[in-house]
C-alpha cells in the first residue's frame, strides 16, 4: 500500500487545488517590504477587504492572544503583532475558509494549539510569542488540504488509523508516502512564509532538521502533543515527542507544570464556536 502516490504529481494536485490569497494579502506583503511603510497604510489596504479584516479582528481578540481590552482596529492589531502575525491570521481565514464537519475537529485542535502555543512561549519567555500562536493555528494546514481537496486520501488515513492505532502522521505515511509537515512546505513556500513561521510548520515533527529556529519548532511539537493529552478520547493515538524537544525547550518538570497550569485555565473556558 505504501508510496502508491507519485509525490511530484501530488506537490501539483496540492498547489493546483489551493485556494488563492486574495489580493489584499499580496497587496499588504508588498508593501511590507518597502521601508518605512506605516502600520496605518497597510492596515488601509487590508482593510480592503471588510470580511477578511473583520476575521482577523475577530482572531486578534480571540482568547489566544489575550489582550484584556478589546483591539477595535486593523492598525492597532498590526502595531501589537507585527505584519507577520496579521498575515498569518490572514491565510489561516484562507486555509480555513468556511469551517465544514470535515474540518472542524481540525479547526478546534488548531485553537487549542494556538493557545497552547502562546502559553508555552509565554512561560519559557520565548520572544517569538505571537508568532508561535499564528504557528499553533496553522501548523496542521496540511491535513486541512487533504481533507478539503483529497476525500478520498483522508477517507483511505482515517481507515489506516482506526485498523492500525497509529497517529496521523504514520497514517498519512502509509497512504500517501508523505504526511501533511509536507504539504505544509509546499504551501509556505508557494505563499512566501517568513521563516520564523515556516520553519515551526514544516519541522514540528522533525526539530532537527530546522536550521534557523528549531527551539520555535519544538514549541508547536510540545504544543500539540498537549493538547492531544488534554483532549484525549477513547481510541485516539498521542504522538510521540522527539527527544530534542526537551534538549531545546530545557523543560524541567516545574516549566511543565506550570505550562500545564496556564494551558488548563485557559482551555477549561475557551468555546472556539465562537472565533
Ligand atoms: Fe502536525
Ligand atoms: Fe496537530
Amino acid at each position: 500500500m505504501k508510496f502508491q502516490i507519485n509525490p511530484e504529481l501530488f506537490k501539483e494536485q496540492v498547489l493546483e487545488r489551493l485556494p488563492a490569497i486574495p489580493k489584499v494579502v499580496h497587496e499588504a506583503w508588498k508593501l511590507t517590504e518597502k521601508k518605512d511603510v506605516s502600520p496605518a497604510k497597510i492596515s488601509e489596504v487590508i482593510g480592503k477587504d471588510m470580511t477578511l479584516s473583520a476575521k482577523v479582528l475577530r482572531l486578534v481578540n480571540s482568547p489566544f492572544y489575550g489582550f484584556p481590552n478589546r483591539i477595535g482596529s486593523l492598525k492597532h492589531a498590526i502595531v501589537l503583532l507585527g505584519i507577520d502575525v496579521i498575515r498569518g491570521l490572514l491565510i489561516s481565514t484562507v486555509v480555513f475558509g468556511e469551517i465544514t464537519p470535515e474540518i472542524e475537529a481540525l479547526w478546534y485542535h488548531a485553537c487549542d494549539c494556538a493557545t497552547t502555543a502562546g502559553i508555552v512561549a509565554k512561560v519559557l519567555n520565548i520572544k517569538e510569542k505571537d508568532e508561535m500562536t499564528v504557528a499553533g493555528l496553522l501548523h496542521d494546514m496540511g491535513k486541512v488540504v487533504i481533507k478539503n481537496y483529497f476525500p478520498e486520501f483522508a477517507a483511505k488515513i482515517e481507515a489506516v488509523k482506526r485498523q492500525r492505532h497509529c497517529t496521523d502522521y504514520e497514517a498519512e505515511m502509509e497512504v500517501l508516502g508523505l504526511a501533511h509537515d509536507t504539504i505544509n512546505e509546499w504551501m509556505v513556500e508557494r505563499w512566501h512564509f517568513p521563516l520564523v513561521l515556516k520553519e515551526p510548520l514544516v519541522y514540528h515533527h522533525r526539530v532537527k532538521r530546522a536550521k534557523h529556529y528549531p527551539i520555535l519548532a519544538a514549541v508547536i511539537e510540545l504544543a500539540d502533543m498537549l493538547v492531544h493529552i488534554y483532549r484525549l478520547k477513547k481510541g485516539n493515538v498521542i504522538p510521540t515527542i522527539e527527544s530534542e524537544v526537551c534538549q531545546y525547550l530545557n523543560l524541567t518538570p516545574e516549566v511543565l507544570e506550570n505550562i500545564i497550569t496556564e494551558m488548563d485555565r485557559t482551555l477549561y473556558t475557551s468555546d472556539w464556536g465562537e472565533v
